[in-house]
């Protein structure tokens, strides 16, 4: 969800403008998704990365984080979404937690859509929590070296509950990852566009799944082979 605090400035506004406008996407976002039955949605608010930001803007988010989920729960557990954050938790203020803790145990029930909500998330760091779990479990008895496979991470990473993003979008004109699921996007299409986070729809969002669709996806096979599939 990138561009909120160039949306602000192209309008003489300060950044946090953007992110509150960015917010109202994001639940227009939420419920298409959710609209369309799609299994799981992740969204980065916030990365490992973003604490160098001024301490001003910092504190904003924090803020509006825990305004968001406040206003937003009733609505998300109405709609039978399941929230859950991924990332390094144990940064945030208490205050923040709680949130998070009521967010995630009163939805945790609910079986439509996944919103995985990814904060103080880093791909790397994801990984290492990963690996250095699994070495924990080695070093206990409880896991066999022999035995570590793929799989074993993927279900060690915070997304082992989610089946693999079919699809990732970046707003914003930029076309890097910034260290964004790097284990789970390995077959993932791309998708990038130019338009601000705050100026994104369900519209465009339809016309990236409908491109989505028509390309074939062939996971290391030949296109004959997956026709013939
Ligand atoms: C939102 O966009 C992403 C967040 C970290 C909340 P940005 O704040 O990165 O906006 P730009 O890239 O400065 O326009
Ligand atoms: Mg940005």
């Amino acid at each position: 969800m990138d561009g909120n605090g160039r949306w602000a400035q192209q309008r003489g506004k300060p950044r946090s403008a953007g992110h509150q406008a960015g917010l109202k996407v994001t639940r227009d976002i939420v419920e298409h998704c959710a609209r369309l039955q799609i299994d799981a949605l992740t969204v980065y608010a916030f990365s490992s990365e973003n604490w160098q930001r001024p301490e001003k803007e910092v504190s904003f988010l924090m803020e509006l984080f825990v305004k968001a989920i406040r206003s937003e729960l009733n609505k998300l557990h109405e709609n039978n979404i399941r929230v859950q954050f991924i990332g390094e938790l144990s940064r945030f203020s208490e205050g923040l937690l709680k949130e998070i803790k009521t967010a995630t145990d009163k939805t945790a029930n609910n079986t439509g859509m996944f919103l995985n909500i990814a904060v103080n998330y880093g791909g790397r760091g994801e990984l290492v929590s990963a690996m250095s779990d699994i070495a924990a479990k080695v070093k206990n008895g409880e896991l066999d070296v022999t035995d570590i496979t793929e799989k074993t991470l993927t279900e060690h990473t915070w997304l082992a509950q989610c089946p693999e993003p079919d699809l990732f979008i970046r707003t914003g004109g930029e076309q890097r990852l910034s260290n964004y699921l790097l284990w789970h996007l390995a077959y993932t299409e791309l998708a990038f566009t130019d338009t601000l986070w705050p100026d994104f729809d369900g519209t465009e969002l339809d016309s990236i799944i409908q491109n989505f669709s028509s390309r074939q996806r062939r996971f290391g096979q030949t296109g004959e082979q997956v026709k013939a599939s």
